[in-house]
Order: structure tokens, then sequence, then C-alpha cells
């Protein structure tokens, strides 16, 4: 009897399933699972490995804003797990999940609970950058709160043409700037084009954080990208300074450029892996491909890659 013949490999059948299994594999890779352990549990590999994490929750909008308490919540639960481990995760934090849409005054208010919650450890705080329209209203939020708690940095992203005057204002504040390329749409005027134009300006802007009267203000500079091209020249241009390896600090997300992340840490300079973690990380990723279909090619290459 003979056996009936496996389906060929470019049958619809074995394309959806390798599709699926490769969607499930990627989903493994990047956002390890729903909850704050699964996130923690991937902080501890990354741990073993020398490698920090900033862990990024990804809830709903709220729906009362007005519920601070309700909004701080897996914030603050956060905090209180990583001092009661005594791990050395960082957090990461989007203004429109803390209430941003209901006014500036009642975010400020859940970002300085969890600042006030955060010096407990201490942690480090970062606020993640998101639409154009959001920025100004983060950096006075990031000013206001910074004052009190030295432990909140800011990401600012090198799209944007303004970032430059951005980061001048910051330095004197001594701030934590994390320098990103962005991934919102954003309007024409106001940004650089083009991948050479955008690394360009994120160099220029790295290369300010790294002058002496940012060093002395005690800034500190980090690079989050997986433009590994970039980070060659930013870390060049540290050497050439004669800065130690401190001064050279990337982040990355989890489970990109894996390798590179390793050789780094390896050789003793600061690398994180931000882990993304909550119920509504599809939803969110979602809402970013919609946003900027340039997203839609990193997706891809991640896909393929
Ligand atoms: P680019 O997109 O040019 O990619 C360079 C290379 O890296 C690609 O050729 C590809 O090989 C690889 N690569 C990039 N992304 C990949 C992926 N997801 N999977 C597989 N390979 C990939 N944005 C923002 O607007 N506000 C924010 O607060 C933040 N915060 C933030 C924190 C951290 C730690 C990171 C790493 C990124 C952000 N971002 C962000 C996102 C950022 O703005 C940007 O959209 C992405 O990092 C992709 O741009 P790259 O700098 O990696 O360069």
């Amino acid at each position: 009897m003979s056996l009936p013949r496996p389906p060929s490999f470019r049958s619809p059948e074995r394309r959806g399933l390798a599709a699926l299994v490769r969607r499930s594999a990627l989903v493994r890779r990047f956002v390890p699972g729903e909850t704050l352990e699964a996130a923690l549990a991937a902080a501890a590999l990354q741990a073993a490995l020398g490698i920090g994490t900033t862990l990024t929750y990804l809830g709903d909008t709220p729906q009362d804003p007005a519920d601070t308490a309700r909004v701080a919540q897996p914030y603050l639960e956060a905090l209180d797990t990583i001092r009661e481990r005594g791990l050395t995760c960082e957090l990461s934090v989007k203004l429109s999940l803390l209430g941003l849409d209901a006014g500036p005054d009642r975010c400020e208010g859940v970002l300085e609970a969890i600042c006030a919650r955060a010096a407990r450890g201490p942690t480090h705080v970062w606020i993640d950058m998101e639409a154009p329209a959001a920025v100004d209203a983060a950096l006075g939020l990031f000013r206001r709160v910074q004052a009190r708690h030295r432990h909140l940095g800011l990401c600012l992203q090198a799209y944007l043409k303004r970032t430059t005057a951005d980061v001048d204002s910051l330095i004197p504040l001594g701030a934590g700037v994390r320098i990103v390329k962005g991934s919102y749409r954003q309007p024409r005027a106001a940004a650089y084009r083009g991948r050479r134009a955008i690394a360009d300006h994120f160099f220029r802007l790295g290369a300010r954080l790294l002058a002496g009267d940012a060093r002395g203000a005690g800034v500190r500079a980090v690079f989050a990208t997986h433009d590994l091209g970039l980070l060659g020249r930013l870390q060049d241009h540290a050497w050439s300074l004669g800065l130690g390896r401190d001064a050279f600090e990337c982040h990355m997300l989890l489970g990109v450029h894996s390798g590179y992340q390793r050789r780094l840490a390896a050789q003793g300079y600061p690398v994180r892996a931000l882990v993304s973690y909550g119920e509504a990380w599809l939803a969110w990723y979602l809402r970013r491909l919609a946003e900027r279909p340039a997203n839609l090619g990193v997706l891809l290459r991640g896909l393929l890659g």
C-alpha cells in the first residue's frame, strides 16, 4: 500500500501552517507573554547574559483616566515586584496609557505616583515618546516631574527636526535621554525623511549627548536602535572622545540582533532589552502599523529575518 504523498511546501495548507508557526515563534521572540511574570522570566534570562531589561506595559487606554489609582496600579505592581526581588529592571511608560488625553494634570498625578514608588528601588523610569502632537505635553510633564525625581528619563525621536533644540534644553537638567528614530506618523515639514537623513540626525543628537558639558551635567545618553552601522559610528565617536564604555549605552527590542547584544554586554558595555507585556500588546502593535506604513516593513523584516 502506498503512503499518501505529503503536501508540497508550496501547498496552501503547508504555507498557512508555516506562517502560523512562524508568527507564533516571532510573537514568542518579541513578546514573551502577557503577564508581568512572563516578562520577568524573560528579564532573568537576559540578566544571566549580562543584559538589562526595560519593561513596558501595554494595557488598554484608560476608560476612566480620572481613576488614577487604577491607571497607576500595573506600574506600581511592577515596581514593587522589581524591588522585592532585587532586580535591575527599568520601566518605560506611555503617557497615553497614563491618561494624557484627559489632561496633563491628571497624567502628572499618575506619573508622580509611579516615580515616587520607583524612588524606593530606586528604579529608573523612562517616558516613551508618542505622536508628534504629544511631544510638547510630554516635555512639559517630564520637566516638572524630573525636577523632583532624578531617576526619570525621556525618549526623543531623531526623525523630528525639533529634537536638536529639545536635546539642548534637556542637557542642563542632567536628564536621561533615550534617542530613537521614531515610529509614528509625522508632519512632512517637521520631520527628516529617508533612512540616511534620520540616521545622520540621530548621530548628531548622540554626539551632542556625549559632549563634555552634557557628561558634566550628568546626562545619561541611551541609543535605542537596531541600526548597527549607526551604533558603530556612535561607538567610534565615544571612543575618539576617550570616554569609558559606560558612555555607549545601547537599548534594543528583546530578540532583535541578540548576538550583537550579547557581544556588547560581554565587552562591558551597558545593554538593555525592551520587554513588552500586557493584555493589549497585539492591539498596540496593530495601531502602530496602521499609523505608519513604514512600520509594516520593520515587521516584515522581522518575519522574514
Ligand atoms: P531601522 O528601522 O532602520 O532598522 C535597522 C535594522 O534593524 C533593520 O534593517 C532591521 O534589520 C533591524 N530591525 C529593526 N527593527 C526590527 C524589528 N522590530 N525586528 C527585526 N529587525 C529589526 N519609537 C518611538 O517613536 N517612541 C519610543 O518611545 C520608542 N521607544 C523605543 C525603545 C526601544 C528600546 C527601541 C529599540 C525602539 C523604540 N522605538 C520608539 C522605536 C523606534 O523609533 C524605531 O521605530 C525602531 O527601533 C526601528 O528603527 P531602528 O532604529 O531599529 O532602525
